[in-house]
């Protein structure tokens, strides 16, 4: 059914933090990537809100200069020039009723096609959020005509109290259908492979279960460090940074029931009873449950690398984490008794997010009376970045007179040649502007992911005297490997 754009679609694109770091990293080319797909409507107008003292050339050399340095080659004058044409500037300090008085202005004035539907983009630091919306409810701002949808970053909230806050103040001023909490790693699309590997494939649903996984790994290694984010890195740590959001929303694709069909709130319901399913981390057991370290100066890639506390803008003796690994259970009949382990952190060996998943032994060694010494078990890998693919270890026979077998890999890889890959944000923008909420996250997602990870925020909140470091460059320290229930378990840093 063709919709009725002009009462669907937003008008005016307000974006908070516009010369900010993911303005300018996500954002900025994400939405220039939708006017070359000819995605964004006619009418919609940005304003890019931000302290700097720029006028409109110095916006417009900006955007060309960051759209220029990622894009290379593909960078296109012609759509560039139609593409900053949609945007004024507006310079404004946040905590000032003036910004948002001359915010009303800039979205009255009379542009072709313009209507009263607004999107607030709060490309800010999380403790911005709460300030904003309230100026923006002084200012009636959330009350326009139209729709107006608030796009709102993780982390949501630092701890499980604060989120919930934040959340009630978020609805004090804005209806839960317009508010969109993004996790950008719902928009990949290779995590939304994973619901097609699933639930598209017969083969896969009878092996996925306790009956023949022998445990999870969720992986997302960086080898860049914190770069200029200190004043929101060093408050932050890799457990709220990633491991609530990130790794929870991959552990609930990986782990969730087949929803009764792809609405959002039925895709959402099951990822929450995932999450209320976890096994709660009591205080006793955080120690042997999940791992800190702190990376210290090393080399990647054979050039010297600072150390975490070298870094401009982070505090001397920090203590935050730049690197968690944790094993988590889900008490349902699916997943009993299978470790999930995850971990992520910055300044490791390599950039890899993979899901590895091992199965079990088989249960009899019928070739013990060959040369095979041990059948190793098998592996179906999702691997999301850098290589998009699924690949599944299995064992065959070597050519030849031996009984004697090798792995080999069945490998499905996501995207041809001649396919470019999607940023997630293009999805997800795309998703904002024309009202599709199945990959944001509702709130009992983040409160129950908060309630996970809740009882080490608090403990390694307490305990900020000794923090174990690992050298940058490697794949993290090696207390990472307490966390393993067997011998034979070990992390999977390779495809
Ligand atoms: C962000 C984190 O949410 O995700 C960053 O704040 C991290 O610290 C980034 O680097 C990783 O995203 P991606 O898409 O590059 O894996």
């Amino acid at each position: 059914m063709a919709k009725d754009l002009n009462f669907l679609s937003p008008c005016s694109f307000v974006i908070f933090g516009a010369t900010g770091n993911l303005a300018t990293i996500k954002l900025l080319p994400a939405l220039y990537n939708l006017e070359v797909a000819n995605r964004l409507p006619t009418a919609l107008h940005f304003i890019a809100i931000a302290r700097k003292q720029w006028n409109q050339g110095d916006w417009v050399t900006h955007v060309h200069d960051v759209l220029k340095g990622k894009l290379g080659d593909i960078f296109s004058e012609e759509v560039f020039e139609r593409f900053v044409a949609r945007f004024s500037y507006m310079e404004g300090d946040l905590d000032k009723r003036q910004c948002y008085t001359n915010l009303i202005q800039e979205l009255g004035k009379p542009r072709e096609g313009a209507c009263s539907n607004i999107i607030f983009y709060l490309a800010l630091k999380p403790e911005q959020y709460m300030p904003v919306v309230q100026h923006l409810d002084d200012a009636g701002l959330n009350r326009p005509q139209g729709l107006h949808r608030i796009v709102v970053e993780k982390p949501f909230g630092t701890d499980l109290e604060s989120a919930k806050i934040l959340n009630q103040r978020l609805h004090q001023s804005f209806d839960e259908e317009n508010i969109y909490r993004i996790d950008h790693y719902l928009g990949k699309e290779t995590v939304q492979n994973m619901l097609v590997f699933r639930f598209a494939n017969t083969l896969i649903e009878p092996v996925w279960n306790r009956n023949y996984i022998d445990h999870v790994q969720i992986t997302v290694s960086e080898d860049i460090g914190i770069g200029s984010r200190a004043d929101y890195y060093d408050q932050a740590g890799a457990l709220r940074d990633m491991l609530q959001n990130h790794l929870m929303q991959l552990l609930t694709v990986v782990a969730m029931e087949p929803p009764p069909s792809l609405d959002a709130d039925a895709v959402r319901d099951e990822k929450v009873k995932v999450l209320r399913s976890i096994r709660p981390v009591p205080r006793r057991a955080i120690q042997a449950r999940a791992i800190r370290a702190q990376y210290a100066e090393g080399s990647i890639g054979g050039e010297s690398v600072a150390g975490y506390q070298e870094e401009p803008g982070v505090e001397k003796n920090s203590a935050t984490e730049t690197f968690v690994a944790a094993k988590f259970y889900i008490d349902n009949w699916r997943w009993k008794g299978v470790p999930f382990y995850m971990r992520t952190g910055k300044r490791l060996a390599k950039s890899m997010t993979l899901i590895a998943i091992r199965f079990h032994d088989t249960p009899q060694q019928l070739f013990r009376e060959t040369p095979l010494q041990i059948i190793t078990p098998n592996w179906i890998l999702l691997s999301i970045h850098p290589v998009e693919s699924m690949q599944m270890e299995i064992h065959v026979k070597q050519p030849g007179l031996a009984m004697d077998t090798r792995v080999t890999k069945l490998a499905a890889s996501y995207r041809m040649d001649n396919e470019a890959p999607l940023d997630a944000y293009e999805t997800l923008l795309l998703d904002v502007i024309e009202g599709d909420r199945t990959l944001f996250i509702r709130f009992d997602e983040v409160e129950m992911a908060w309630q996970v990870v809740d009882p080490i925020v608090k403990q390694w909140s307490q305990d900020q005297i000794y923090i174990p470091s690992y050298p940058a460059g490697s794949w993290g320290p090696e207390e990472a490997n307490r966390l393993f229930d067997d011998d034979d378990q070990f992390w999977r840093n390779e495809l």
